[in-house]
């Protein structure tokens, strides 16, 4: 066995007594044999994915199987090849581990919180059957919807949820079974560890190779925007606040990976200055700080929630913000004010949280146009309240390529 063969990543890794344990069972049911892992190595080296940047999810391979672990749930997925002996004898179903048959002959997914564009950028949407609502920021997903190729099925009912070879779910609150996998690419703290989550999907369809290839793309176009942004000379770095309004209180966000996202547009958060991050509009005192904060800010991004991002506009951040006299408010003097709400889906459903999560390199892009204005590049994501840029509303229209190739992402030019 060469040293650069991939057949058995298990030397390499540290495992506890349970996860040596469970390999020693799998191992045992793929080939019997010690012998059998160094026979041969059917898996060729680019079909392998090797976790980079994301902290929250692990890939080991065996001969004829592979191990996705999640570590924010504690799941294991055990993927066995449908070639294998091992694939008709073998199920788990426990609360730790479950076991699929892959490639997947074909899945659903339940559309709360599940960024579907990872799917299409694996060219996965072929084999995509089921989904529980129409709610999905993607016009090519609406499309095969519209064409009958893909069905609604109801998610109080539990038998349609267990009709596919696997369901995917994006949160962890809700009874699970066995064909239930999870996919939480929002834990991870930055934008490339989020979208680094691709490989998890691929694993379920043998597409390593293509997931890597998406990955590498993103990454190198993310970090070149973030170099380029790095060697901008600028007299002051232009200060970022992402801010949201509910029930009389305006807040600073603490999101790492959006603080991330500003440094590596080029910018500085207002946030590592400021300790308070809650500002109670009826409180005089808080108005005062708040009122502070708003002068001292240079681009503004308002992530108040809407039921009707369509209807919400300059006045009604305005409004929100309870300040007669903002004369000192840069953002607005400069028409610096942003919402992260431009594609919508039936006004409820942001691409924010589908599409810009796998392509955060764009979402970047996005930054530096707010942040160091050409006014000559269309943002994907962020609108401009302050020129009363409107919403886009996504429609399966809008989809104009074959539904079932993969999606390529978007590189910007980085020069
Ligand atoms: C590995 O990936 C390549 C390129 O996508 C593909 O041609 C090949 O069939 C894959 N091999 C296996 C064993 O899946
Ligand atoms: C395994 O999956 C591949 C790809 O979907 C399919 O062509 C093949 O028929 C499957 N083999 C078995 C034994 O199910
Ligand atoms: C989905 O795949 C499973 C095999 O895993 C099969 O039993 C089922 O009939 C398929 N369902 C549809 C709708 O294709
Ligand atoms: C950054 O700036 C340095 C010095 O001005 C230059 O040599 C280098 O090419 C720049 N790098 C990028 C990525 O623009
Ligand atoms: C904000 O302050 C007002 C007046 O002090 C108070 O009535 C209200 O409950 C506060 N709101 C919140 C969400 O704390
Ligand atoms: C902003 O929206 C409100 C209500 O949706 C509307 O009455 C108002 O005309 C809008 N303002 C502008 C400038 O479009
Ligand atoms: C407005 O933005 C420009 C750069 O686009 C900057 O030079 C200027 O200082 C800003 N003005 C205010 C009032 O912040
Ligand atoms: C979304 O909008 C479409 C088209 O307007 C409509 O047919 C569908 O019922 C809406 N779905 C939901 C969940 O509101
Ligand atoms: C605008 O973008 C185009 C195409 O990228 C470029 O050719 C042009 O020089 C740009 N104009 C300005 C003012 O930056």
């Amino acid at each position: 066995m060469s040293a650069s063969s991939p057949s058995f990543s298990l030397s390499c890794t540290r495992l506890s007594f349970v996860q040596i344990s469970f390999f020693l069972v799998v191992w045992y049911f793929s080939c019997g044999c010690p012998q059998g892992v160094n026979a041969a190595s059917s898996v060729k080296v680019g079909n392998l994915s090797k976790v980079e940047d994301a902290v929250f999810f692990h890939i080991y391979y065996g001969q004829t199987f592979k191990v996705v672990k999640n570590a924010i749930d504690g799941k294991s997925y055990l993927l066995i090849q449908n070639s294998s002996r091992m694939a008709a004898r073998t199920k788990y179903c426990t609360t730790r581990i479950k076991s699929f048959v892959i490639p997947l002959a074909n899945y659903s997914v339940d559309t709360d919180y599940f960024p579907v564009s990872f799917f299409e950028l694996l060219g996965l949407l072929g084999s995509l059957k089921g989904i529980t609502s129409d709610s999905v920021a993607s016009e090519c997903v609406l499309k095969s919807y519209e064409g009958g190729e893909i069905e609604l099925i109801n998610k109080n009912e539990p038998q349609q949820l267990t009709q596919f070879a696997a369901h995917f779910i994006g949160n962890t609150d809700q009874v699970q079974a066995c064909n239930f996998a999870t996919f939480l690419p929002s834990a991870e703290d930055s934008p490339l560890q989020r979208a680094e989550w691709i490989k998890y999907l691929g694993v379920f369809a043998n597409v390593e190779a293509r997931a890597n290839q998406v990955y590498d793309t993103v990454k190198a176009n993310y970090l070149c925007l973030t170099k380029v942004s790095a060697n901008r000379t600028v007299s002051f770095k232009p200060t970022v606040a992402w801010m949201e309004y509910s029930n009389g209180v305006w807040s600073l966000t603490k999101e790492t990976y959006k603080l991330k996202f500003v440094e590596d547009a080029g910018g500085e958060n207002v946030d590592s200055s400021i300790n308070k991050v809650t500002y109670n509009i009826s409180n005089p005192d808080d108005l005062d700080e708040f009122h502070a904060i708003l002068c001292i800010v240079d681009v503004l991004i308002d992530e108040t929630y809407t039921s009707d991002p369509v209807g919400y506009n300059l006045s009604t951040f305005i409004q929100n913000i309870g300040i007669e006299d903002y004369s000192c408010i840069a953002f607005l003097a400069n028409q610096s004010l942003w919402r992260y709400d431009k594609r919508i889906r039936n006004s409820t459903t942001l691409d924010w949280f589908d599409g810009a999560r796998s392509q955060p390199q764009l979402v970047l892009a996005d930054l530096v146009e707010a942040l160091f204005p050409t006014g000559n590049y269309t943002t994907t994501y962020l609108r401009n309240l302050a020129k009363e840029e409107g919403v886009i509303s996504i429609n399966p229209d809008m989809c104009h390529r074959d539904v079932t190739a993969a999606m390529e992402p978007t590189t910007i030019d980085c020069a």
